[in-house]
């Protein structure tokens, strides 16, 4: 008997997985420079619709947060965007990051039943490293102050890649399966179930529904860590909690209490303060 052979990323199974495949139209690309950079050169042009998902099989300059890059071979990841044109203020671009944040959580956990956890603010980890970035750019309409598009960008690291992860990001990179195996469709399956979550939540993003569970599997209430500040410094806190709007409530060393809404936090491992 001859085994069917399912490709790694094919509309057709995607198709298959969907809830309703009306809402997307699937492009599948076997590499880019970076699948956010794709979308918005053609997000201006208000005749493609929202729900434009371009997946490539590579990226060769996969863009990360605050300027870095996001590693991308081939054969190992899922590397997507979603062009999405909300009726938002700009103040509520960062649920459409945490939205998605527990969607890729909650697609890994029902695809391949791997636990994993949010690290505040869009980063997903398992064993202690991370498996997925997410990456939200966005117009912004100056006199409305509304969001004209956003693209979302999510990048996951299905297996590891064939010679390992680089030097540089080796000790903070991981994948779902790891070095093993995985079985046949995942990608087609995760990239559906994603794009099932996120809708579910993007529809009602306001009432914020994605919140508890947010927190639930947040890997930093109730740990001390490093906020990193925009001057190079970092200042020792102890994580409080997560409030309904995404921000980070945390208390200083000297007891000050503060409220973030972005930026860098390291975990300090059995982290004292
Ligand atoms: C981060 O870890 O800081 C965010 C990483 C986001 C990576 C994804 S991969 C698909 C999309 N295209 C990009 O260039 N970046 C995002």
């Amino acid at each position: 008997m001859i085994a069917a052979v399912i490709n790694m990323f094919s509309i057709q199974e995607i198709n298959k997985y969907l809830n309703n495949k009306n809402l997307f139209s699937l492009e599948i690309l076997d590499t880019v420079d970076s699948t956010n950079i794709y979308l918005k050169k053609i997000a201006d042009n208000e005749n493609i619709p929202e729900g434009k998902v371009v997946i490539s099989k590579s990226q060769t300059a996969g863009k990360g947060r605050l300027g870095r890059k996001f590693y991308s071979p081939s054969g190992t990841g899922i590397y997507m965007s979603i062009l999405l044109r909300p009726d938002l203020n700009a103040s509520d671009a960062l649920f459409i990051t945490t939205a998605a944040a527990v969607s890729v959580a909650e697609a890994v956990k029902s695809v391949t039943n791997v636990e994993t956890s949010i690290k505040w603010v869009n980063d997903i980890y398992c064993y202690g490293k991370k498996i997925c970035g997410i990456l939200t750019e966005a117009s912004f309409n100056n006199q409305s102050n509304k969001i004209n598009y956003a693209i979302l960008g999510i990048g996951i690291n299905v297996t590891n890649p064939d010679n390992d992860f680089p030097d540089d990001i080796r000790n903070i990179a991981a994948s779902i399966y790891g070095t093993n195996p995985c079985p046949n469709d995942i990608y087609n399956k995760l990239i559906a179930e994603i794009l099932n979550n996120f809708m579910n939540y993007y529809y009602n993003l306001k009432e914020k529904t994605f919140m508890s569970e947010y927190r639930k599997k947040s890997m930093v209430i109730g740990k001390n860590v490093d906020v990193n500040l925009p001057n190079g410094t970092s200042k020792k806190a102890k994580v409080l909690d997560i409030d309904d709007d995404a921000h980070l409530l945390l208390q200083y060393e000297d007891k000050s209490f503060d409220t973030l809404s972005s930026g860098e936090i390291s975990i300090i491992p059995n982290g004292e303060i």
